[in-house]
């Protein structure tokens, strides 16, 4: 290399090493702040929890918030998603419920409140079911530092886990057991799922019941014209489950799905002849009104 070279290259080099440690000063700097922030939101419990009533946010509240307002709970019981004895520390749900909607819980405008996960998951269940004695909004897995990962997708249950200490509050039973829990919405069901709703029937009829059942049972997996769960295949859209199935075969399938597939489908061992008969009404009346 020329002399010329050299002194040509000699003087750009120290300004870009002088640069070099300026940038990584500052982005050292940075990276500290950052780490420091984290930490602080930490503390402050900031997972929050939403409230809403038919779909227009009313509340908002962080875990402090959550913990300054309601009584703490530690609970112990088998808990049927890790199939064994788990603690947690939590909130009894009534309390969460009445705190964040008030006296519109109570409210007969409302019937139903859906549970919204930030893994997209959503169950729905009555309000007159979640006012029943056994239902907690958990916090903290006191078996395990964070969480305990749950179900064969390892998810992570945090920040808020939605449980049911009554052997027979299971999900099969239709009581909601959402994890990753975000947000709660308070809905008139016809209004919020209008797609879903049998309209134009009596509540005593046999499509009445089986809709019963769907919205209790099959709705957290199942959509009806794009309304509902998304983990399984939409019943009504773009055609009805019972026109490109035989009625013996659909029953005999969500009676026990387990006998003919390995899927998330759930077995239903205690639905009757009748509960499936009713099942298969309703969704012979939906495929009739769909427009
Ligand atoms: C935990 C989620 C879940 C629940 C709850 C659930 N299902 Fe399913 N279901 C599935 C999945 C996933 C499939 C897709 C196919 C498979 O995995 O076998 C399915 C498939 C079906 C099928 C179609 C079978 C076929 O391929 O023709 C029917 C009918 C059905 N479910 C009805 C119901 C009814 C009725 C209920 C409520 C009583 C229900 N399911 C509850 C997850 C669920």
């Amino acid at each position: 290399m020329s002399r010329r070279n050299l002194k040509f290259y000699k003087g750009p080099d120290r300004t870009a090493v002088t640069l070099l440690i300026v940038i990584a000063v500052i982005m050292g700097s940075l990276l500290i702040i950052n780490i420091l922030k984290g930490k602080g939101s930490d503390i402050s419990g900031s997972p929050s929890l939403e409230f809403l009533i038919s779909g227009e946010v009313i509340k908002d509240m962080d875990l402090g918030e959550l913990k300054e307002n309601l009584d703490t709970q530690k609970i112990s019981f088998y808990d049927p998603n890790y199939k064994k004895e788990k603690r947690y520390q939590g909130f009894a749900l009534v309390d969460v419920l009445e705190l964040g909607f008030g006296e519109q819980w109570k409210s007969y405008n409302y019937t139903d409140v859906t549970f919204e996960a930030l893994d997209g998951y959503t169950a729905v269940s009555s309000t007159s079911k979640l006012t029943e004695p056994g239902g907690y909004i958990v916090f903290e897995d006191l078996d395990f530092k964070d969480w305990e990962p749950v179900s064969i997708k390892q998810a992570d249950p945090g920040p808020y886990y939605l449980v049911w200490t009554g052997k027979d509050q299971t999900a099969a039973n239709g009581y909601p057991w959402p994890w990753e829990l975000s947000s709660m919405n308070l809905v008139k069901f016809e209004d919020q799922y209008s797609a879903v709703f049998p309209s134009g029937v009596s509540v005593g009829s046999s499509v009445y019941k089986g809709y019963q059942i769907f919205k209790g049972r099959c709705i957290r997996c199942h959509a009806m014209n794009g309304e509902g769960g998304k983990i399984a295949p939409d019943l009504n859209a773009p055609q009805s489950i019972v026109s490109y199935r035989n009625t013996y075969m659909i029953k005999e399938f969500i009676k026990n799905p387990s006998k003919y597939r390995y899927t998330q489908m759930p077995d239903h061992p205690d639905l009757s002849e009748q509960n499936l008969d009713n099942l298969i009404s309703y969704f012979k009346y939906m495929d009739e009104i769909r427009n």
